[in-house]
């Protein structure tokens, strides 16, 4: 994988422009192949991970037209087969396939999803919903096969408000027979704009955003125009780059209401943070303070922001305590920042971080998308050059960012 070459650069200072959101995009893509007709999906990060779902849309048969940040899908005549299909492999979201799969056309056929470094991530929640639906599930050799002549609603309680969970079952749901019951469903930003875009294509979803999501069934959805929302923690991962170069920096094309556990955990450590309808402005002068931090489902501090916050926290006037409740491996960037000089300790999904004057430049590796945006921020304000391996994974989330970075005053060159 490429890798990163950051020099210090003293503070961020200027504009940037939120991309779509990758977490909203992708059961978007995942969704539109239950339309009878055209979908555009505008506002679209041309990612890796967006490239990788857009060519397992093509494999089943759609027909798909990208261009810069728009994507044309035409699902006609899909197969549910995707076995020995590599990219699936390549990305976990890739399962969110199955609801609308087994919605369309009563079957599909697909590679267990792989675990990642940040956890073992399972799916048992997905099949306990599609299950309940009435799908048949088979699993064997690494493949899952699920089959229904016709999906029928049902309540269902998750034991865990997950994400992705929440959202296969609601897509599934949206033309089985009835009505369909969502218990404590989570309840993420791009949930809402999930079942936005299947309200747009004829779907019946209300309450979502919260922890009960009802869902009549329809026997037919159309394709329709959709705009993604603002990538909420891309925005977060800026709003900590200005507060941690102690620079000045407006934040466009975000919803600041999808922002508010980073934005009130901000202003408790001292930073000083404007909002807009549509923008966010990060004063970062002020010295940095302590505080503590625990993931939570949203609306609670996400887990996507828990990296980049540490980082922060590592260069703060005091001791934090930072508590992972979502995944149970995502600590591995605090020990690449220990290589830059963090004194941190770990226990188990507990990391106490006692805050230093400052960082210096090393060799380190992204371990996972937020980490390696985490490790981004650390070079910036590091004494000395840092080298950063692995930078692939943050291609697979964030549009452009060492562009971005750069121009608002960062030396970042990609080799
Ligand atoms: C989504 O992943 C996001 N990915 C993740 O973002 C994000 O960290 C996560 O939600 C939590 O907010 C996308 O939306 C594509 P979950 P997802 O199901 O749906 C357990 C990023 O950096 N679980 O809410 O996979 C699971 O193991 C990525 O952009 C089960 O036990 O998250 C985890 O501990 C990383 N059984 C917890 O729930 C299941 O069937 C949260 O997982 C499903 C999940």
């Amino acid at each position: 994988m490429s890798k990163y070459i950051i020099m210090p650069c003293g503070s961020l200072n200027g504009e940037v422009e939120i991309s779509g959101s990758k977490n909203a995009l992708l059961p978007i893509l995942a969704a539109s192949i239950m339309g009878e007709g055209e979908s555009v999906i505008k506002n679209a990060p041309m990612l890796v991970d967006s490239h990788n779902m857009c060519s397992m849309l093509t494999h089943l048969g759609a027909k798909l037209q990208i261009s810069e940040d728009t994507i044309c899908i035409k699902p006609h005549n899909l197969s549910g087969d995707l076995e020995n299909f590599a990219p699936v492999e390549l990305l976990r979201a890739s399962f969110l396939i199955s609801g609308p799969l087994l919605a369309k056309i009563g079957k599909v056929n697909i590679s267990m999803p792989g675990g990642c470094q940040i956890g073992v991530r399972p799916i048992d929640l997905h099949l306990k919903g599609l299950c309940a639906l009435g799908a048949d599930i088979e699993q064997q050799h690494g493949y899952i096969k699920l089959s229904c002549r016709k999906l029928k609603g049902n309540k269902i309680y998750l034991d865990f408000p997950s994400v992705g969970a929440t959202e296969n079952i609601m897509m599934a749901a949206s033309m089985a027979d009835g009505e369909t019951i969502i218990e404590n469903a989570a309840t993420e930003p791009e949930i809402s704009d999930l079942a936005l875009y299947i309200n747009n294509m004829g779907g019946k979803v209300t309450g979502a955003g919260t922890d009960t999501i009802k869902i009549m069934g329809v026997k037919k959805l159309k394709g329709c125009t959709h705009f993604v929302i603002p990538d909420r923690i891309e925005a977060g991962t800026f709003m900590i780059g200005a507060a941690a170069t102690k620079g000045n920096i407006l934040i466009k094309n975000v919803i600041p209401q999808h922002l508010k556990p980073v934005t009130s955990k901000l202003r408790e450590i001292g930073i000083n943070v404007d909002e807009g309808d549509t923008f966010i402005k990060i004063c970062g002068e002020s010295p940095i303070n302590a505080t503590d931090i625990k993931t939570l489902p949203y609306p609670g501090f996400p887990t996507d922001m828990q990296a980049q916050f540490s980082t922060l926290l590592s260069i703060s006037n005091g001791t934090s305590v930072v508590t992972e409740t979502i995944f149970e491996n995502r600590f591995m960037h605090l020990t690449e920042l220990k290589r830059m000089g963090a004194n941190i300790k770990i226990d188990g999904r507990t990391s106490v971080i006692q805050g230093i004057d400052h960082l210096t430049g090393a060799s380190v590796r992204a371990t996972d998308l937020r980490a390696g945006a985490a490790l981004v921020i650390a070079g910036l304000v590091a004494d000395g050059q840092t080298e950063i391996d692995n930078i692939g994974y943050l291609d697979r989330g964030y549009y452009k960012f060492e562009e971005k970075m750069n121009k608002l005053g960062a030396n970042i060159t990609r080799i």
